[in-house]
């Protein structure tokens, strides 16, 4: 089966992972500005990776408009982001993303990436501080609240390639049926 990984990538987690699912599946790797230029007409399936920003994936409309295009294909969307893999927060959030038709065609996974305030463009750190100081200023902050604060606070990674293992599975899957 031939698979295309697509992905957009700010500071360098979503990227990793495309890359290591590429390796992996022995699939091609594009970049989202790359991936425009394409045709993938002939490719089987394609998974798509993009990072969590403010409870949405940035640039889904990109798969969404595909998906209308090549519906027979196989459609894997993997999303990264600073939460953990366990966060209660990660079924709503795709939940969101997605209508209940789309869900029936594309394969989800969650990939914890992390904050990289580094390799962040001054308007993305800006969104952060804002939200901190949001945050900051609640009157009644939860547990969650306070963790996520300290986690936010500073960079930090918590990618690790064993995620990737459900979505190469599932394309070994795919490719013996
Ligand atoms: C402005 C902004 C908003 C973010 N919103 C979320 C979010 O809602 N949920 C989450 O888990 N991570 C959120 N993150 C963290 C990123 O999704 C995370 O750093 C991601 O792995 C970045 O991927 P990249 O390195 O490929 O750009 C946010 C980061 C920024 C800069």
């Amino acid at each position: 089966m031939k698979a295309a990984v697509i992905y957009y990538s700010q500071t360098g987690f979503t990227k990793r992972y495309a890359q290591w699912i590429a390796e992996a599946a022995g699939a091609d790797c594009f970049g989202l500005k790359d991936a425009k230029k394409q045709d993938f007409g002939e490719y089987d399936a394609i998974i798509f990776g993009s990072w969590a920003c403010a409870g949405g994936i940035q640039k889904l409309s990109w798969v969404k408009t595909n998906l209308e295009k090549w519906p027979e294909k196989t459609w894997i969307v993997f999303c990264t982001g600073g939460s953990p893999a366990e966060s209660p927060e990660i079924e709503p959030f795709f939940r969101n993303n997605f209508s209940e038709a789309e869900r029936e065609k594309v394969h989800v996974f969650y990939c914890p990436g992390g904050f990289c305030y580094e390799k962040m463009p001054a308007g993305a750190k800006l969104m952060m501080k804002a939200f901190r100081k949001m945050v900051e200023g609640k009157k009644d902050k939860t547990a969650a609240d306070v963790e996520m604060l300290n986690m936010i606070s500073h960079s930090y990674d918590i990618s690790d390639r064993n995620y990737i293992a459900p979505i190469v599975g599932l394309l070994c899957d795919r490719a013996d049926g």
